[in-house]
């Protein structure tokens, strides 16, 4: 598949209504680019670029910054082997040495049957429950060697089709809306803070006395949309009520 399909392309133009410029709106949809292929194809990222207003090659030069972002066929399962301190010092080694005998290819690599593609990774911010790896950004933690060969059973067989997605895909959440400022002032805020806050929002409406709490958030509902107030003391927060389950 090259170009998005019908419903992705329909998800990439409501990620683009929630931004005020098109293109920034470019990592998001990547993502979702990544979720229909397991990579970003040339033609697909000619396809978002022609989405966004950029040229082919701006879209390219920004996915390259990012390590999450493939750019050749992956296999259905990105297994990383985290072989960072905490989970070297945890038998990383060995279990990176032995996904690579289990899976019959060094990492970097794909299985012939285009199930697996076996990754050395940096930390995965599981490092307490290390050696860990992730599979398809699903966290694994504390395996052994026996461990991670069930987990590979368990995927192959589809045992965890209801746990691990199919490649690529980050989240399982959908933004329905852009982001937001709330509490853009609290204790710490000036008046010419006040003056950028639309009518009807008070600074401090909640009920914590802590600057910068929860407390300090105007009522639910009371938004700031950043892109017309840039100049607030706002910390931008995604409101948990903006995500939603997947269809
Ligand atoms: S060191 Fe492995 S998850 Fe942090």
């Amino acid at each position: 598949m090259a170009r998005l399909n019908p419903d992705n392309l329909a998800r990439a133009q409501e990620l683009i209504a929630l931004y005020p410029e098109r293109r920034s709106a470019l990592i998001p949809i990547l993502h979702v680019l990544q979720e229909q292929d397991g990579y970003l194809s040339e033609d697909g990222m000619a396809h978002v670029a022609e989405l966004v207003g950029l040229e082919p090659v701006e879209v390219r030069g920004t996915a390259s910054f990012y390590d999450m972002f493939h750019f050749e066929p992956v296999g259905r399962y990105l297994v990383a082997v985290c072989t960072n301190i905490a989970c070297m010092l945890q038998g990383a080694y060995r279990l990176l040495e032995h996904a690579e005998e289990t899976l019959g290819v060094a990492h970097g690599g794909t299985t012939a049957d285009g199930m697996f593609t076996l990754e050395d990774a940096e930390c995965l911010a599981l490092c307490g429950n290390a050696p860990c790896v992730t599979v398809n950004w699903r966290f694994f933690g504390d395996l052994d060697l026996q461990d991670f060969d069930r987990l590979v059973e368990d995927l192959r067989s589809g045992r965890l089709d209801g746990e691990v997605p199919a490649h690529g895909t980050l989240s399982r959440v959908r933004r329905r809306q852009g982001l937001m400022a709330v509490g853009a002032v609290g204790a710490g805020g000036s008046a010419a803070d006040t003056a950028a806050l639309p009518d009807g929002v008070q600074p401090g409406d909640g009920t914590s006395d802590a600057p910068g709490s929860a407390g300090d958030l105007p009522a639910p509902g009371t938004h700031l949309d950043l892109s017309t107030h840039r100049s607030t003391t706002a910390t931008a927060v995604v409101d948990a009520a903006h995500l939603e389950s997947p269809k």
